[in-house]
Order: C-alpha cells, then sequence, then structure tokens
C-alpha cells in the first residue's frame, strides 16, 4: 500500500474531488482527517472509508480559521505524534460572481484559496519538520496557470497563488525533508460553489480548448495526489502536474 499507516490531513475531504481524493488515500492505507465545513458529508465520507475498511475522521472547520487549525493539527499530533502528508484541497469557485470587480468575491477567493493553503502550511510544516520530514500537496488549477474570461479574477490570481506557495515552501523546506508539490485539475465536475462553468453551453464551450475533448474524472486527480503525496515521488518537489487532458499545453 502507498500511503501504509501514514498520518494524512486533507481540506474540503468531505465532497467532490477532494472526498474521492480521501477515499483513495485511505484505500492505500492513509490514516485520513478530513478538515471540512460540510457538518454532513463529513461524517457520510468517514463511514464510507470505514466501512470499505480504511480509517478516517472527521472535523469540522473553515480553513481561514488560524486557532481552528491549530486546534486540530494539535490534536491529530497528539493523537499519532506525527503528521506526514497534507492535502490541501478545499477551494470556492470565482464562476457565480460576473462582476470582475467585485471586491468582496476577490477577498472570500483570496481568504479561502490563497490564505487557507497557507494557514495550512503554516501550522502543519513545523510538526513534520520536527518528525523528520512529509509531503504537502496543494490543489491549485488551470486557473493558477492562466487567465480566463468565465471567473472572478480572483480565482485566478488566488490558484496562482497556489501554485507560487507550493514553490516557495519546497524551497524554504526541503531541508526539513519536506516536499510540497501542486496539482492543477483542467474540466473536472463542477464545483459546489461553480456558477457559469456549471452552466452545460459554457462547459462545452470550454470543452472545444481541451485537446482530449472531454471533462476529466475527479478519480484521475486523486491518482495525480497519491503519486505526489506517497514515497513513490520521492524526488519531485515544487513541481506540478497539469491533470487537464491537454488543456495548458497550447
Ligand atoms: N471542479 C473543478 O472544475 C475544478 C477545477 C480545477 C480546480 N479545482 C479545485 O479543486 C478543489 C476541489 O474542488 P471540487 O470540484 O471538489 O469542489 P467542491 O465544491 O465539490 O468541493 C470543495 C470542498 O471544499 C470544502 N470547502 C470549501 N470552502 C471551505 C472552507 N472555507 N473551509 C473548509 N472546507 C471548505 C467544501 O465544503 C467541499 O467539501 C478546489 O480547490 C477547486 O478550486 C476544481
Amino acid at each position: 500500500m502507498r500511503m501504509q499507516d501514514k498520518v494524512t490531513l486533507i481540506t474540503g475531504g468531505a465532497f467532490g474531488m477532494g472526498g474521492t481524493t480521501a477515499s483513495l488515500l485511505a484505500a492505500e492505507g492513509a490514516i485520513v482527517h478530513i478538515l471540512d465545513q460540510l457538518a454532513d458529508e463529513g461524517p457520510k465520507r468517514v463511514a464510507e472509508i470505514e466501512a470499505a475498511g480504511g480509517r478516517a475522521s472527521f472535523h469540522q472547520m473553515d480553513v481561514t480559521d488560524d486557532a481552528a487549525w491549530a486546534a486540530i493539527v494539535a490534536e491529530v499530533h497528539a493523537a499519532h505524534g506525527r503528521i506526514d502528508a497534507l492535502v490541501n484541497n478545499a477551494g470556492i469557485s470565482g464562476s457565480a460572481q460576473p462582476d470582475p470587480h467585485n471586491l468582496e468575491t476577490w477577498n472570500a477567493l483570496m481568504n479561502v484559496n490563497a490564505t487557507g493553503v497557507y494557514l495550512g502550511h503554516r501550522n502543519t510544516i513545523p510538526i513534520m519538520a520536527e518528525g523528520g520530514g512529509g509531503t504537502i500537496v496543494n490543489i491549485s488549477s488551470i486557473s493558477g496557470v492562466v487567465g480566463q474570461n468565465v471567473v472572478h479574477p480572483g480565482y485566478n490570481a488566488s490558484k496562482g497563488a497556489v501554485r507560487l506557495l507550493t514553490k516557495s515552501a519546497a524551497i524554504h523546506h526541503a531541508k526539513d525533508g519536506i516536499r510540497a508539490n501542486s496539482v492543477h485539475p483542467g474540466l473536472m465536475p463542477p464545483m459546489r460553489t461553480s456558477g457559469a462553468t456549471a452552466d452545460p453551453a459554457t462547459r462545452d464551450k470550454m470543452l472545444k480548448r481541451v485537446p482530449m475533448r472531454r471533462f476529466g474524472e475527479p478519480i484521475e486527480v486523486a491518482k495525480a495526489v497519491l503519486f505526489l503525496a506517497s514515497d513513490d515521488s520521492s524526488y519531485t518537489t515544487g513541481s506540478e502536474i497539469h491533470v487537464d487532458g491537454g488543456y495548458l499545453a497550447f
């Protein structure tokens, strides 16, 4: 098993691609801690993982809350004595706001998508370092590499921040035995918070830009996360995997 006994935190792991990833990591032997704000979906995901023979627990939290991060990380550390992997997956979409100049949307996107990831680093990296190392996988997007007219600029900016925050962590913490990489999904099933990008006509138009001419599946993203979270990628850090059917190859 590729994640045997690895103590793993995953944000947004209750639902969507994070849920699929949490299940895959647990199936590969990880002890999965799901950090999510969804009080109903979190326990459901844990029950599914346990029914499949995996290990998981749910911590209800908002990734923008530094004190909540500190408390949960301390709890996990006390329970296991270490943290091996962190997957920063929680995020909100920028495609429900048609006004690119809406400041409230900018602040919300930067807060959840970028600051939420930074808080994950800030709270777990010292513990990983103390334990001799760890791996971090941050979920960015194709939107973190190129601009798009169907999402609020805050989505592109926040996902671009995730991309470079990852490379920065890789450089700062290689000496601590910590690797950090990002995954950049392309056109996937819509997010809970999607607007325009959930509209079938808009999605069809976006699909014309995808060389493989199909949408991605959450499991295809989960497998990239598994590779980067596991020792299979032991010499890979500061890197990025585009799971996008070729979208960024243009
Ligand atoms: N779906 C796509 O097309 C797509 C494409 C590229 C990148 N992504 C990125 O992949 C990640 C997962 O997206 P998804 O499609 O599964 O979305 P989703 O909306 O289905 O799931 C997001 C999860 O994050 C959680 N979350 C959101 N805000 C949170 C907060 N403040 N605190 C705690 N948990 C929070 C939600 O509760 C949910 O469980 C996101 O970072 C997203 O930006 C998605």
